[in-house]
Parts: structure tokens; sequence; C-alpha cells
């Protein structure tokens, strides 16, 4: 059994697409991601799974905190900029239009943000999963989500 054909298998499966952001020593960083999981209500949990091979694995482990937007449909754009290597951390939020939060910048345009605190971080093989205490939420405008499915974008 190899990891390819797990993916081959969760290609299938429509992940909801957010954008985590942080703050490690003052540099802003944020990434695309799939894999942001509502863990429990009572505390407010949810999880995140960052590959440790990535650039920002690192500044995850260091902020100790992080912020998610959770992007709409019409978001497609900013999901793959956040998604790409090798960007220099201040060229990462040239033409993004963002507000500040407590614990990362916030994606104007988003359905809805997190700001959580590190609850916990579990090694997960080739990433760690990163449990975040929710400690505010917001809503912003009402429509369909981003969802990524066999690779491509899709509205959900
Ligand atoms: C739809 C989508 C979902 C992704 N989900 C995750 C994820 O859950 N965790 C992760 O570490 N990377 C995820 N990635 C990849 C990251 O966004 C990014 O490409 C990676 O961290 C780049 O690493 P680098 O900065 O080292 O090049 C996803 C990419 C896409 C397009």
């Amino acid at each position: 059994m190899t990891g390819n054909e797990l993916r081959e298998v969760m290609r299938r499966s429509p992940a909801p697409v957010a954008v985590v952001t942080g703050i490690d020593d003052r540099e802003e960083f944020g990434l695309t991601v799939g894999s942001l999981v509502s863990l429990s209500l009572d505390p407010p949990l949810v999880g995140v799974s960052i590959g440790k091979d990535s650039a920002r694995h690192e500044p995850m482990r260091n902020a100790g905190a992080f912020a998610v937007s959770i992007l709409s449909e019409r978001q497609a754009a900013l999901a793959q900029h956040f998604a790409r290597s090798g960007v220099p951390p201040l060229a990462l939020w040239v033409d993004v239009a963002t507000r500040p939060g407590k614990h990362g910048p916030l994606l104007e345009g988003a359905l809805a943000w997190l700001e959580c605190r590190t609850w916990a971080e579990y090694d997960a093989g080739d990433h760690t999963l990163f449990l975040g205490e929710v400690v505010s939420t917001e809503l912003g405008a009402t429509g369909r989500g981003l969802a990524y499915r066999d690779s491509t974008y899709h509205p959900a």
C-alpha cells in the first residue's frame, strides 16, 4: 500500500479549501490547505495538517497560533496563489486584500474566519497535525464555498 494509492482514493473526496496564515517573528506566512477539520466543540478545536517539507512548516510551529480564512467559490485564484512554492514572504501579500487578525492576516471576501491558538501538535508521518483552539470566529458573506476534487476547484 503506497501513499500514491491513498492519494488516488482521496482525490475523489471533495475537500473544503482554506488559507492558513500566521505571524512568525513579525513575518507573515500563509498557505492553502485542504485538511481543515472541525474536531471538538467543547473546547472548540480544529485541525490542519501541514507537510514537514513545506517552507511554512517551521513558521507554523514557531508562531504558536494561526488564522484560517475559509474560501468562497470566487477565490480559486487565491487558493492557487497561496499554494505556490518559493514565493518570497513579502511578495506573497502583493495585491492580496487582507485585514489584520490577531494571529494572522484575514483574507477579504472569505466565507468565514477563525483565529486559533495552537493547542497541540502531533507527528503525522510526513505531516504535522496542528490542533488549534478557536479563540474567535467571524462570518463573512453567505454563498458557496470552494472545494477541491480531482485536482480541480469546484463551487460547494
Ligand atoms: C487545494 C490544496 C490543498 C492543499 N492542502 C494542503 C494541506 O492541507 N497541507 C499542506 O501542508 N499543504 C497543502 N497544500 C500545499 C500547500 O498549499 C503549498 O503548496 C505547500 O505548502 C508549498 O510548500 P513550499 O512553501 O515548501 O513550497 C495544498 C495545496 C492545494 C492546492
